[in-house]
């Protein structure tokens, strides 16, 4: 079995508790149309101010229900973006006026956020971007910033020191770490390597930066994207699923994959490539089967609402785990190869490998090398039993079927698949 080798965060919560929500809401959700359409669409500082930050008035906003979806999806962590690229803050923050309590909503969003998320049980994560199109300091650059295409890009220099912003950024991260009790800080993210205008570990200052999170919060889990080779506690493959287990420098590590429910991070109108709740639920196995964590995102409306797409997935999702979660907290990569169109996930502690069917066999399903070691097998939605037997004589002539091999195990499935999403047969080993 794989293990990671500790990092100075503590991720022992973190790797059983597997499935957490991501949440992406600020100005943009009024544009809805991506976080990313100030850039896209070059909008001046001010003009997207006028329009967006003086109209952000999310009047429908409860924190408990959006902490009950996610609690009943399964979810046991969240990670709210406290300030996008966009450079608006959804706390009170004492460093800028850009912020929460001075547009029409007129208070702090964070602090009841983390409350109502807390008391449904979550723990707390803050994604903080450390690109900011709203700063006057922040160093204009041709990839990422705002007014990238502007013609007085260096002029505009002139009046900017990146240095100066550093500070903001360390001292907002201060406000949060002092104000709250994050479990999480997930910063995004850097583009060094670009030549003299990408920006990376010198823009961010970030072993600075590391030096006071670790001094404030010593065990606070760290992502990757602060362009220091050694100092994250987690992995963050983004908008696609790794072949295996993620390794770096030859060696297993944490790691968290997060995905959209759309393409979208921002709460997106118009968006129709919306996944159904059966690849959404593969794709959280599909995670755990590799030793992994899913973060699944919602983008809230401007009103303050997961909208009703987002709710249909959350809640299916849940009545999966409901009778399902056991092959997901807990679990990790199994020493056993999966058969065909299968994921396995283990628990260690228990011993049971569960078998999640992507797709329904034919009759029999074979288990490489697992004649002989289950006492007994169940389908896990409803615990009925599963019928096993060992490869027989005249099929061990062909080398087992399926190619399983003569030490397959065959399970007998039932001729009609389980009406759950994804049926999983859950096998306790001897
Ligand atoms: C990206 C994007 C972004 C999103 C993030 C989530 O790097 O810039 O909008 O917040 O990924 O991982």
């Amino acid at each position: 079995m794989l293990t990671p080798a500790p990092t100075t965060g503590d991720t022992s919560w973190f790797v059983r508790d597997r499935f957490g929500l991501f949440i992406h809401w600020g100005l943009y959700a009024l544009g809805a149309r991506h976080e990313w359409l100030q850039h896209r669409e070059s909008i001046p500082s001010e003009a997207y101010r006028r329009t967006y930050f003086d109209h952000f008035d999310p009047d429908l906003y409860d924190p408990t229900l959006w902490a009950e979806a996610a609690a009943g999806a399964g979810m046991k962590y969240f990670v709210v973006t406290t300030k996008h690229h966009e450079g608006f803050c959804l706390w009170d923050s004492a460093l800028t006026d850009y912020k929460a309590p001075n547009t029409p909503a007129g208070r702090d969003l964070l602090r009841p956020m983390v409350d109502a998320f807390s008391a449904e049980g979550l723990r707390t994560g803050f994604y903080h971007s450390l690109i900011d199109w709203h700063h006057p300091q922040y160093r204009i650059d041709p990839f990422i910033g705002p007014y990238r295409e502007s013609p007085d890009r260096a002029k505009m220099n002139e009046t900017r020191d990146q240095a100066t912003y550093a500070e903001y950024l360390h001292g907002q991260v201060r406000e949060l770490l002092t104000q709250y009790e994050p479990d999480v800080l997930w910063f995004d993210f850097s583009f060094a390597g670009r030549g003299e205008e990408g920006k990376g570990r010198e823009a961010w200052k970030s072993e600075a930066l590391i030096q006071m999170i670790r001094e404030l919060r010593p065990g606070i889990i760290l992502n990757d994207r602060l362009d220091l080779p050694d100092a994250w506690d987690v992995k963050t493959p983004e908008q696609f699923q790794p072949r295996g287990w993620v390794h770096i420098d030859g060696k297993p590590v944490v790691w968290e994959a997060c995905q959209t429910l759309s393409g979208s991070w921002g709460y997106h109108r118009d968006e129709a490539t919306w996944r159904s709740t059966e690849n959404l639920v593969q794709t959280l196995i599909d995670c755990v089967s590799k030793g992994g964590n899913l973060l699944l995102n919602v983008g809230p409306t401007g009103r303050g609402e997961f909208d009703a797409r987002a709710l249909d997935r959350l809640q299916g999702i849940g009545a999966w785990m409901r009778r399902h979660s056991r092959s997901i907290y807990g679990c990790t990569q199994a020493p056993f190869p999966a058969p065909a169109d299968g994921r396995y996930t283990w628990n260690p502690e228990t011993k049971r490998l569960y078998l999640h069917l992507f797709a329904w066999p034919y009759k029999h399903v074979y288990l490489p090398g697992l004649a002989g070691q289950v006492e007994y097998a169940q389908l896990l939605h409803d615990a009925s039993e599963v019928a096993m037997k060992g490869i027989e004589a005249w099929q061990a002539g062909y080398g087992g079927p399926d190619g399983a091999g003569e030490n397959a195990l065959a399970l007998t499935l039932p001729q009609v698949r389980p009406d759950e999403v994804v049926p999983v047969v859950e096998l306790f080993l001897k």
